[in-house]
């Protein structure tokens, strides 16, 4: 069995993890939650790729045969940094789904929302590049929204307002595809739906990216015993008890039939 390592600068990685235990429940797997540092998004890249690599040489450290950077910020900022530095363990990490969502919107007309860091990184910019002049992009940096999730406020009045706000230009340029560009984002699904209807194509990339480990764990472990369901430790630089009741509120996942621990963990504060 594999020890999976699932990293987000708070909750937003718990929609990658669901997935991850939808589609390989038999590994172990720690979720790490820098929530006292949350949000990330509004952070120097100096201060991102720093701080990212610091917390995947503490999950090399924990054992991890191979780590997912469940967070688009850090992925942007950080990634190839965090590869450069740990060469022996596979990092997979998130991007928006700007390609699957050009290729999908009939009208060519795309929203993204995505942290500020996000929009505004090389990689992010650079993978945009490759894309057909005939889609339109409207990013929208969606500054606000994590602090709320963080506080279990997904479904709030003051979470709904805030994102009417941010969608209000997606809207109005008549987007047909919405790129959930922050992994704390499929959690405003419901508040989504509500304020721009079913009829919008909103694209998270969790399962793709889940696929990919999954590709990377055949060729690490072949012989894996699918019959077992693993154990997930929550460890939080903030309150890591907070982090299991919100990991039992926002997740799908029977989290009931894994063996759970959590622990909070100071020594990286
Ligand atoms: N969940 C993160 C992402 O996917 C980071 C959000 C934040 O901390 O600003 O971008």
């Amino acid at each position: 069995m594999a020890l999976i390592g699932v990293f987000d600068s708070g909750v937003g990685g718990l929609s990658i993890l669901d997935e991850a235990l939808r589609q390989l429940p038999e590994h172990d797997y720690i979720y790490l939650a820098d929530s006292i540092h949350a949000p990330y998004g509004e952070r120097s890249s100096e201060w991102i790729a720093a701080r990212s690599l610091e917390l995947c040489r503490f999950l090399a450290s924990q054992g991890c045969n191979a780590i997912v950077v469940a967070c688009n910020t850090a992925t942007a900022q950080a990634i190839a940094h965090i590869r450069s530095e740990l060469i022996d363990i596979p990092i997979i990490g998130v991007e928006p789904g700007i390609k699957p969502a050009a290729l999908q919107s009939s009208k060519g007309i795309v929203g993204v929302l995505a942290t500020e860091a996000t929009l505004k990184s090389d990689k992010f910019n650079d993978l945009l590049g490759t894309l057909p002049s005939s889609c339109q992009f409207i990013k929208q940096a969606g500054a606000g929204l994590v602090p709320l999730i963080e506080s279990g406020q997904a479904n709030s009045e003051e979470t709904l307002e805030l994102l009417a706000k941010h969608l209000e230009p997606i809207q109005d340029a008549g987007a047909d595809t919405l790129v959930l560009g922050c992994t704390h984002y499929p959690f405003l699904r419901k508040s989504i739906r509500k304020l721009l209807g079913d009829s919008i194509n909103l694209i998270d990339t969790s399962d793709a990216v889940v696929r990919q480990l999954k590709r990377k764990l055949e060729t690490l472990h072949p012989d894996a015993d699918s019959d077992r369901y693993g154990s997930i430790k929550f460890i939080s630089s903030k309150d890591a008890k907070a982090l299991l009741n919100m990991s039992q509120e926002l997740m799908q996942s029977n989290l009931s039939q894994h063996a759970l621990e959590w622990q909070l963990e100071l020594s990286f504060k």
